[in-house]
């Protein structure tokens, strides 16, 4: 961002007359940022299902579909937006610990690419239903393999306690199952956390594959997603291609041959998209200097949700203020922030990194309305999500 006679710039775009027009806060992308990532990716690894729980607006699913090609859903909801946007289907994983019988059924009958079972119990309902009704699907098994992914504690999910996968002990039965039920498990899924900023705890799963491989081969590794992005800095905090061909060399290593997949959210657009507010009060309150902004969890949960990090900018002018709050009735409606920031009432500030796992886990709190979402477009600005009406609000009341 810079500022230049009163106006904000961003990509050289004066963004700064669209407010009088519209409400802040916005998300606002970077269409730019968005196609150089969809084809850095594209061209370090073919087989990328892009996890969409990271960010599902309509206009950027069109681009990865157009681009990549490849998804991975947690939802039946997930599966209809890819339907609607795309002619030709797409190959699809389907992920989660939670499906329910119909989203089985209906992803069976939509011949998705694979289904990642997370339980026995999913396996048998699986099973019965495409012995009963003579269909076919692809089976990954997501194992457990006790690993922590040295992440945030809300966002590890390959640990003995986490909720998710296989264990390695039950793993063994479900092997005797399938060899009785002569059903044909094609590869082996992980996922073992996200915001993953170091190779070892992959080093570490990679050579309990290797032993895995040994005992059942498959054709497939899904080794899930979780390389993390740098929420100080646009820089990368990780090198997608060193991480990537770190794995592939110790896949050789370990002669595991299998086709290579990954399914990853944050790393497609986490950095494409930052968030525009405003200051709407400054506080004194002892020695309490604070700010509130116009800007909540409702809009972005993750620094309330798991005291995340995102950088705040401002035009830099005014009081030196560190703590900045948002309007919704919450203590932890707070941002954190390292250092004092300049502001005044009505200043503009800015929060980074908001393209994954922003919008998408937006809400309703307090009554409040989803917010715009806009992208800088050919150096023009094009809304990609109005905002929410009030009848949203009220239309599935009884
Ligand atoms: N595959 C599976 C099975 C997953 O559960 C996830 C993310 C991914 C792939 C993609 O992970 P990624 O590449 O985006 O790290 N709301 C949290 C992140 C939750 C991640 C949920 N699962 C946050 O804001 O940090």
């Amino acid at each position: 961002m810079k500022e230049i006679k009163h106006n904000i710039l961003i990509e050289n775009i004066k963004i700064k007359n669209l407010f009088k027009y519209i409400n802040l806060p916005l998300y606002l992308y970077s269409y730019k940022k968005i196609i150089f990532n969809l084809f850095v990716i594209k061209k370090i690894i073919f087989y990328c299902f892009y996890s969409m729980k990271s960010n599902d607006n309509l206009f950027i699913l069109k681009l990865v579909n157009n681009i990549i090609k490849k998804f991975d859903i947690v939802s039946i909801g997930e599966l209809k937006k890819i339907i609607l946007i795309s002619k030709k289907k797409p190959y699809i994983i389907f992920s989660g610990s939670g499906k329910t019988l119909s989203e089985i059924i209906i992803s069976i009958k939509l011949n998705i690419f694979c289904i990642n079972i997370e339980s026995i119990q999913e396996y048998f309902k699986i099973y019965y239903f495409i012995k009963k009704n003579k269909k076919k699907i692809n089976i990954m098994i997501r194992i457990n393999p006790n690993i922590s992914a040295k992440t945030h504690k809300k966002i590890n999910t390959g640990s003995k306690n986490d909720k998710f996968g296989i264990s390695i002990i039950n793993l063994k039965n479900l092997f005797i199952l399938c060899n009785i039920t002569k059903f044909n498990i094609i590869g082996y899924d992980f996922h073992i956390g996200s915001q993953i900023t170091s190779i070892s705890p992959i080093k570490k799963l990679i050579f309990l594959i290797s032993k895995l491989i040994k005992i059942k081969k498959v054709k497939y590794l899904d080794i899930g997603g979780g390389i993390g992005v740098n929420y100080f800095s646009q820089k990368n905090i990780i090198s997608f291609s060193n991480y990537y061909n770190n794995i592939l060399i110790l896949l050789k290593k370990y002669i595991i041959n299998v086709k290579f997949l990954i399914e990853i959210g944050r790393f497609f657009f986490a950095n494409t998209c930052i968030i525009i507010s405003k200051i709407n009060y400054l506080k004194f309150n002892n020695n309490n200097n604070l700010s509130i902004i116009n800007l909540g969890m409702n809009d972005i949960l993750r620094p309330s949700l798991y005291s995340a990090y995102h950088k705040i900018e401002s035009i830099n002018f005014g009081k030196k203020i560190k703590n900045i709050f948002g309007p919704i009735c919450e203590s932890s409606d707070k941002f954190v922030n390292f250092k004092k920031i300049k502001i005044k009432t009505n200043s503009l500030v800015i929060i980074y990194s908001c393209g994954s796992y922003g919008k998408v886990m937006s809400s309703n709190y307090n009554s409040k309305l989803k917010s715009y979402e806009i992208i800088i477009y050919n150096n023009k600005l094009k809304i990609i999500f109005k905002i929410e009406k009030f009848k949203n609000l009220i239309f599935n009341y009884v």
